[in-house]
């Protein structure tokens, strides 16, 4: 059994297991020890549908993006078929990390170093002076189909890409099935991207991001200036890896003052774990968050925002749709990098206390994270 499994089964999650109405938060460790993130970045991260990337940001035949899934390089490429594959980002020569910032890469990944080469779909090319004097030749034995780029499991939803190392997750369309099924009648086809906010590292643990994502507790209290949809017009979204909530309003159509500046509308606000973060707000906005885990308690977040009716917004529009938005996650990460300095209190120890209506989804958020570290 790992380390962290034999914390989380002894003290640790002592205070997290205890029965009751009202359960206890995770442990601290989980936001901020060092051993806890090795384990999220060896097993959780890989062994999951983890969200990397926007395909509209590598849109031409030969864009090349690396990302990191925990510590591990990946590489995303588009070939001339436009399909998006992803690698492990390491040559197979020496091991070298293949491209480092992203690129169009043309008609062949060749590597800096020794100048190997790969097509677009993996498949190693050249492989200069490997045998010897002559450029072309190659040691005895040596089967370049063999030392092609490695792939990852790799799928693209709309404009969200996902990859899982492990290659052991469950199908892809059992892992999106529940926000597909609760979007029934949306046409994605149709959706017009408004642009992507780049709200930059959050001094905070991942968690926290999904966790204040999942719950619609604080929304009345946190963004009072941005939304004036009462707690209890909503209600719990709890499908197994599906978390999160929503607010029906008597006509979907409507909600809002029309002013487009208050988010008080029919809504969806659903996560798919680990990092997958989905919002609709009717009649015509959806967005997503990409948080990237950089850090026990360093996060990286985006967020992708659309209109679903393939509106194009003007410029002006625009801007002030960005603003409303770069409001609301600033208010959330203001809370969220509180919850991260809170757990340096001995307070914190035994991980406070959930409501068992309002943050029922939140446990069940955590209660997936030490399943997917104590498998
Ligand atoms: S490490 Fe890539 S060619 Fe040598
Ligand atoms: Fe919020």
């Amino acid at each position: 059994m790992s380390l962290i499994a034999t914390d989380l089964a002894s003290a640790s999650l002592e205070a997290f297991n205890e029965p009751g109405e009202v359960k206890r938060g995770l442990p601290p460790e989980a936001y901020t020890g060092e051993a806890f993130w090795a384990e999220e970045k060896a097993r959780l991260f890989p062994n999951n549908w983890v969200l990397v990337g926007f395909a509209h940001e590598m849109a031409n035949a030969g864009d090349a993006m690396p990302v990191n899934v925990g510590d591990s390089p990946v590489l995303l490429v588009r070939n001339r078929d436009n399909q998006i594959n992803a690698f492990h980002n390491v040559c197979r020569h020496r091991c070298l990390k293949l491209v480092d910032e992203p690129m169009n890469v043309g008609r062949m990944l060749k590597c800096p170093y020794h100048a190997w080469a790969y097509g677009l779909d993996g498949e190693l090319r050249t492989t200069p002076y490997f045998g010897g004097d002559d450029p072309k030749s190659v040691p005895e034995g040596f089967d370049a189909k063999e030392h092609g780029l490695t792939p990852v499991r790799c799928e693209v939803w709309y404009d969200w890409i996902f990859v899982n190392i492990s290659g052991d997750a469950q199908p892809f369309e059992d892992f999106i099935a529940p926000v597909k099924n609760r979007l029934q009648g949306m046409d994605f086809d149709q959706a017009k991207l408004v642009g992507v906010i780049d709200l930059g590292v959050v001094d905070t643990n991942w968690k926290f991001l999904m966790e204040n994502f999942i719950e619609p507790y604080h929304v009345q209290f946190v963004h009072a200036s941005t939304t004036d949809q009462p707690l209890v017009d909503h209600y719990i979204v709890d499908d197994g890896h599906c978390q999160g909530s929503a607010v029906d309003l008597d006509d979907s159509d409507e909600g809002g003052d029309g002013s487009g500046n208050t988010l008080a509308v029919s809504s969806r606000y659903l996560t798919l774990f680990p990092n997958f973060v989905f919002g609709r707000y009717f009649p015509d906005q959806m967005g997503v968050h990409l948080n990237v885990p950089l850090g026990p308690d360093k996060t990286l977040q985006r967020r992708a925002i659309y209109m679903t009716d393939g509106t194009e917004l003007d410029a002006e529009a625009a801007e002030k749709l960005k603003k409303l938005w770069v409001d609301v996650h600033i208010e959330d990460h203001e809370m969220c990098i509180r919850l991260q300095e809170g757990r340096k209190s001995q307070v914190a120890q035994t991980g406070g206390v959930l409501s068992p209506h309002w943050e029922r989804s939140v446990r069940n958020f955590q209660e997936q994270v030490v399943s997917a570290l104590s498998e």
